[in-house]
């Protein structure tokens, strides 16, 4: 029979479960649920209290539909992989003691997993063939790292922001332009009806390295809204401009990265993949020096499926936590590798 791994993914704002079975190897996704809380909208970010009160009530039916709409049996399973970090600790409290009750009380191994590792198995979830070595760009709400994975397990870190995360400047210029929180997508589709002639934002340290800055763009993109005499003319052609601010950097680092390494595939992951301008234009530059490889959208947003991804190549090698499995707000992903002369910064999920 088939391995089936329960992922339990309760990090953030998502509540998130999924059943991964294996079929000699293959993945198989049999069932994903991902209850995003929008308690949260009204404040306009993430506010951690509400968020880890949202996953206690809902975390246990989350992970009740996954089983009924796979029709599995907690019984069936293999194993259980459970995001432990980085996050905030209260949500991930909820994720990690769930999965630790449901693993010893089912007499199951589990696996703690590195919320940036799952993000980095999502699109093998789709191409099972997706194999190393790649350029990854993994960018999300609390992230943006360049990284070279020469093999699955072994990362080392090119580059990553100094100051704000890429999906962290969508949503804070979102927020700016009058969009609901998390702004990606919506600003995004706004881009996508305005004039890139009209506002050149800068495109910080774009010939520079391969470390990432946002927050430069954000204010220039507050000091033209502020001079602005009519907003709702000039929104559409605002977030033109700092999207194709935003996605030159991503794309011209990535594609560095990608040549100068001498890779063939460059792998978009996190919530920010989810763009299309990003992959199109990454595609565009890249040409048939390398393919470009990113998962559906569902699979780049906070989930569960790629949580039991990356739980069953750990798994596979014969990794297991124990009963001490805590939940951290930050540590380095296993297998990340600094480049010699980088202090690595703190960054959240
Ligand atoms: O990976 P994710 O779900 O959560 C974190 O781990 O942070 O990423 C969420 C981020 C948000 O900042 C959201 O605005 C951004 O991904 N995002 C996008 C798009 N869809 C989601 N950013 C740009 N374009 C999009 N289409
Ligand atoms: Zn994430």
């Amino acid at each position: 029979m088939a391995d089936l791994i329960l992922g339990i993914e309760t990090s953030c704002d998502e509540t998130s479960a999924a059943l991964l079975a294996l079929d000699g190897g293959r993945p198989v996704l049999r069932s994903l649920v991902i209850l995003s809380q929008d308690v949260h909208r009204v404040f306009g970010g993430v506010v951690p209290e509400l968020a880890s009160r949202a996953h206690v009530r809902t975390i246990d039916p989350v992970v009740s539909r996954v089983f009924a709409e796979a029709g599995s049996r907690p019984e069936d399973l293999t194993a259980i992989a459970v995001t432990a970090g980085p996050g905030l600790i209260g949500a991930l409290l909820v994720g990690v003691m769930y999965a630790k009750g449901l693993a010893f009380s089912l007499g199951k191994p589990l696996i703690g997993i590195h919320h940036h590792e799952g993000h980095l198995f999502a699109p093998w979830l789709e191409d099972p063939t997706l194999e190393a070595p790649f350029i990854a760009l993994l960018v999300s709400g609390g992230h943006t790292m360049l990284l070279d994975v020469p093999a699955w397990g072994e990362y080392h870190l090119l580059g990553q922001t100094l100051d704000d995360a890429a999906g962290e400047a969508f949503d804070k210029v979102g927020t700016l332009l009058g969009l609901d929180y998390p702004a990606g997508a919506a600003l995004e589709r706004l881009a996508g009806t305005g004039n890139p002639a009209r506002f050149r934002f800068p495109r910080p340290l774009l010939k520079d390295g391969l470390a990432f800055s946002f927050s430069g763009l954000k204010t220039a993109v507050l000091r033209a809204v502020r001079a602005s005499t009519d907003l709702d003319r000039d929104r559409a052609d605002l977030a033109r401009g700092f999207q194709d601010a935003a996605i030159e950097v991503l794309v011209e680092k990535t594609a560095r990265a990608t040549e100068s390494l001498g890779r063939r595939r460059a792998v978009l992951v996190g919530g920010v993949a989810c763009n299309r301008t990003l992959a199109t234009r990454l595609r565009d530059r890249l040409g048939s020096h390398a393919e470009v490889v990113v998962a559906s959208p569902r699979l780049n947003t906070d989930n569960a499926a790629m949580i039991a991804a990356a739980g069953a190549w750990r798994l596979a090698r014969g990794e297991r936590s124990g009963p001490e499995l805590e939940p951290f707000d930050w540590q380095p992903m296993p297998g990340l590798v600094l480049p010699a002369d980088l202090h690595l910064a703190k960054t959240s999920s």
